[in-house]
């Protein structure tokens, strides 16, 4: 997730644009850049850290030009460098591109491009739209934009300049955003309003696959092969503090809602088409992976609880036994570990401290670690032997959301790569799994816009009050109830307990009295028949059940006071589809009673102490 600024106008732009990189600011912040055109000559900056370092070389660029782009980068393909950061330039030095998302087929292009004499200077997916548009043009840089777009697979929006034409800025998107702002003799262009909010609230939401030609006096948006587009503009009435959270009441909601994305994201390219998973940067031969007798899963808080996602996935796909302990707890112990060991250590920010001595102790003793981790540069990234990024982009709600699902499908993905090459799983059936995998983002998306969460916070209103909640569940679904709780407690102060649905008569079920909350997690799955006694011994002792359910259960809304239906899916893959009504049921509560759900007491996003 980069930010993207535009602006062609009659002011001076280099500040402007710096500004809306300010304010995107929480979209990512490794490195940024800008380029303008000043007197049909681009002038071009780029900085490596936060805005900061931008800012203390922005003098070194005039602020004469009237037309030019900006970028503030989250690094995916290619560390935060220099050389990496946006605006990049084609070989002629025409052309300049900036570009947010992923070019999933950009190692075909990039070789095609360099078969025919590019010449590449970055490690990028976004500098071959520079390349293509300078092969495309004749002349017409909407025309080149539009060549380049139907080359290009994935889901991205870019924008491009040329000097060629000093006074145009032609942007597209597919699947990620982009909004145009209308001012009196400028235009922006941005990746979210809240980047032009302060010049203008007139906007305009372009399409997929619309070319926008943005100049100072005109915006024209056109289908791919020219034809006029008519697209209403509409006001924006959020203030600053709306605009951010692109219009969602707080970050984590926002985040919850990004969550389709972050799986689209993190799934792009790692899946061939022929529906085998690729992984690369693991630092494991596949002669490795196959010697391999254990796996170690270390990890703190809702990263473990990946984790323990990840251990039904390994152990059933890739037969390899998984043990998994909390990172404190792992740092401490004398485990046994030897050289066929694979330490998988999960961490979104990469700084976790506990997480990190885990890690080195466990290299220590002679395994191979490998970090999934969201953070390009983290310290887990150079103390790893290899690393799978997740690519959820920035996460700024304290509670994690969008990045526990973007590890359960890292860890999911792994889990089926050392299957094949374990070779021990047929091929047809990666390929179905595969399938389904690529469903979920949809799938995902589809039940996000589907009204649901009035329902959810329609329940939880009604509950927000209770004291204490039991979360059930059994096998995968056990480490879904684990994460609902945690996200309960942290955010909105009630104590929870989770437990294996089947222990629960061994202690826990002496705390249910009539009307005592317990939230079940009854997808479908091959333990759902279990999981049904257990709703039966907990409505035996006049508890209220709240259902998590597979759409098409009707039965389980008999027994249950209330069913959250989520789509059916694989049972491994469940966890993905089952979290997030826990995660709004969570947010729903808490803001009942008026909790401040992105900043909750006592919490840091980052532990960087033990
Ligand atoms: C809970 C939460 C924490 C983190 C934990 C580990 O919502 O965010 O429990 O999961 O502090 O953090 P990372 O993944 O950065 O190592």
């Amino acid at each position: 997730m980069c930010g993207i600024v535009g602006y062609a106008g009659d002011r001076p732009c280099r500040d402007i644009l710096f500004r809306g990189l300010r304010k995107l600011e929480y979209r990512g912040y490794d490195s940024a850049g800008i380029s303008v055109i000043t007197e049909g000559q681009f002038d071009l900056l780029h900085s490596v850290g936060n805005l900061d370092r931008l800012e203390e070389i922005l003098n070194q660029m005039p602020n004469q030009s009237h037309l030019g782009i900006a970028h503030t980068r989250w690094a995916t393909h290619g560390r935060p460098s220099n050389e990496n950061a946006h605006p990049h330039l084609d070989c002629t030095g025409r052309f300049a591109i900036v570009l947010n998302g992923i070019v999933e087929n950009y190692l075909a292009l990039r070789e095609q491009l360099q078969g025919e004499g590019h010449e590449f200077t970055s490690e990028t997916d976004a500098e071959v739209v520079a390349h293509l548009i300078e092969r495309a043009f004749r002349g017409d840089l909407r025309e080149a934009a539009a060549e380049a777009f139907r080359q290009m697979e994935g889901h991205f929006t870019y924008v491009a300049i040329t000097t060629e034409d000093p006074e145009t800025m032609v942007a597209v998107r597919k699947e990620t955003p982009l909004v145009i702002g209308l001012g009196e003799k400028e235009n922006f262009l941005a990746s979210a309003v809240t980047a032009f909010l302060s010049e203008t609230r007139t906007v305009i939401f372009p399409d997929d696959a619309e070319l926008v030609t943005v100049t100072r006096d005109s915006v024209v948006i056109t289908d791919l092969d020219g034809n006029v587009i008519e697209r209403q503009a509409e006001e924006v009435d959020w203030d600053e503090d709306a605009a951010e959270k692109g219009g969602y009441e707080t970050f984590m909601l926002k985040e919850i809602n990004e969550q389709p994305t972050a799986l689209a994201d993190t799934l792009a390219e790692r899946v061939t088409h022929e529906g085998r998973v690729e992984l690369e940067g693991l630092g494991l031969e596949d002669g490795d992976i196959r010697r391999l007798r254990q796996v170690i899963i270390v990890a703190c808080g809702t990263s473990h609880h990946a984790g323990l996602v990840g251990k039904y996935a390994l152990e059933k796909w890739a037969r390899l036994p998984v043990e998994i302990d909390v990172a404190s707890e792992f740092r401490y112990r004398d485990p046994v570990i030897g050289p066929d060991t694979l330490t998988i250590a999960i961490t979104q920010s990469g700084e976790t401290a506990d997480t990190l001595a885990a890690m080195r102790l466990a290299r220590q003793a002679g395994s191979k670690v490998l970090a999934i981790t969201n953070i390009v540069g983290s310290q887990a990234t150079r103390e790893a032997d290899g690393v799978l990024f997740t690519r959820a982009g920035l996460e700024i709600g304290v509670a994690a959301t969008k990045t526990f699902e973007a590890q359960v499908l890292a860890v999911i993905l792994l889990a089926l790569y050392l299957a094949e090459v374990r070779g021990h799983l047929a091929d047809e059936y990666v390929k179905q799994l595969t399938e389904e995998i690529r469903r979920v983002p949809t799938m995902l998306n589809g039940y996000l816009e589907d009204g649901r969460l009035a329902q959810i916070e329609a329940v939880a209103t009604r509950y927000a009050k209770e004291r204490f909640f039991l979360y059930l569940g059994r096998n995968i679904g056990l480490p879904v109830c684990m994460e609902g709780a945690l996200k309960l407690k942290e955010i909105s102060y009630i104590p929870s307990e989770s437990y294996a649905a089947g222990e629960m008569k061994h202690g826990p079920i002496a705390l249910l009295d009539e009307g005592s909350p317990v939230v079940v997690v009854a997808t479908d799955g091959h333990t759902y028949e279990k999981l049904i006694s257990n709703i039966q011994e907990v409505k035996a002792r006049g508890a209220h059940v709240i259902a998590v359910a597979s759409e098409g259960n009707k039965a389980i809304a008999d027994m249950a006071d209330e069913v959250f239906y989520v789509p059916k899916t694989d049972e491994v893959l469940s966890p993905l589809l089952a979290t997030v009504p826990l995660q709004l049921f969570a947010y729903y509560v808490a803001t009942a009673n008026g909790e401040s759900v992105d900043q909750p007491r006592n919490l840091a996003k980052t532990v960087t102490v033990e």
